[in-house]
């Protein structure tokens, strides 16, 4: 009987040890804006699921996800969501995920929207990389702020700038309840769909497929984030010793700044619009730089459910 155990419980251990760590990285959503964002998650080919592919943020709430190991895909922010009461459907004014729930399960961004996209090593010895991305446009602020990683590129990206309200007009999308309100920021691509700015076609490489006018003014609101599909030397960001992740909307002094919110679904106060952000480049850096990358390791993250089903097995074991 008691050998029994103890073969048990060695089974356990040494699950524990060989089958580690079904987590690498946690993912720490805050939502800094005046509004509600609906977060959505989308998984790239052959990850493993994620523990949710969509949540409603409340303004000022952070949400904590242990992300699976190795994990590449992308997360957004959905903003102006409500559920018919009648049909019982979730949609979104954007970024919405079309599945018609809160989830997004296989549901990708509508367009525009800006996007946060992660390629995790899954091993410390090997290096994450991360981006923010206005390819497919913009429809808020969005900081990734690594957090314990390593390496000169280990820093935050990101678009701090509210481009919601100085969008040209032939990129704009206005909210449906009150056409006058900008809600979010069409790329080039996403308004036009021509190869020199989709970079398809005989566009389809980084030396025919240059910078627009229109992907110059995301780019010089936001030095940091993709605004166009070959803008990977000034974009992509690389963390070695596998570092947790903190993902802020409405970063800062851009918090204030974002999109109309219809009367009846949040009781938080109006978003403001404005915040002296132009296209011109100056104040894109806030909220960027302030917060450090370096100092605190993430201290969960290395147990394996193998090894908490084992630490489990230990204390029913004793009971029995
Ligand atoms: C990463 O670092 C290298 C060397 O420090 C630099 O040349 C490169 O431009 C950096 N890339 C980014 C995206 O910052
Ligand atoms: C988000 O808001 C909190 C509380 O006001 C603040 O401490 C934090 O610095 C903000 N984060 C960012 C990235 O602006
Ligand atoms: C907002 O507040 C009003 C009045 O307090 C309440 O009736 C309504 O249900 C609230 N809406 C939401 C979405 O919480």
């Amino acid at each position: 009987m008691a050998k029994q155990k103890l073969t048990l419980l060695h089974f356990l251990l040494h699950a524990a040890i060989f089958y580690a760590p079904a987590f690498s990285a946690t993912f720490t959503l805050t939502n800094n804006c005046t509004y509600t964002v609906w977060p959505g998650l989308l998984s790239g080919a052959g990850t493993a699921p994620l523990p949710t592919t969509g949540f409603a943020l409340p303004p000022s709430e952070s949400r904590s996800l242990p992300m699976p190991s190795s994990w590449s895909g992308k997360l957004w922010g959905r903003t102006l969501c409500t559920q018919d009461p009648q049909t019982s459907i979730f949609t979104c004014a954007t970024g919405d995920c079309n599945t018609g729930t809160l989830e997004c399960p296989g549901g990708n961004a509508a367009i525009p929207a800006t996007l946060a996209e992660f390629t995790l090593s899954g091993s410390a010895a090997a290096q994450d990389f991360y981006d923010v991305s206005l390819v497919d446009g913009y429809n808020l602020p969005i900081l990734i702020s690594p957090v314990g990683g390593s390496g000169p590129n280990c820093t935050n990206t990101g678009c701090a700038s509210d481009l919601n309200k100085p969008c040209p007009t032939d990129l704009r999308v206005n909210s449906e309840s009150d056409g006058r309100v900008a809600v979010a920021c069409k790329s080039a691509c996403g308004a036009f769909d021509k190869p020199e700015f989709c970079c398809q076609g005989a566009f389809g490489s980084p030396d025919t497929c240059k910078p627009s006018t229109y992907s110059e003014m995301f780019k010089s609101a936001c030095p940091r984030a993709y605004s166009y599909a070959y803008d990977d030397k000034t974009s992509t960001f690389v963390c070695g010793s596998s570092p947790d992740y903190v993902i802020t909307f409405c970063p800062s002094s851009s918090s204030a700044a974002a999109s109309v919110r219809p009367k009846n679904w949040d009781n938080g106060t109006s978003p403001a619009v404005g915040g002296g952000y132009d296209w011109n480049g100056k104040m894109v850096y806030d909220g960027l730089d302030m917060m450090s990358s370096g100092g605190r390791r993430h201290v969960y993250g290395r147990y394996s459910a193998a090894g908490l089903m084992a630490l489990w097995m230990l204390s029913w074991m004793g009971r029995v």
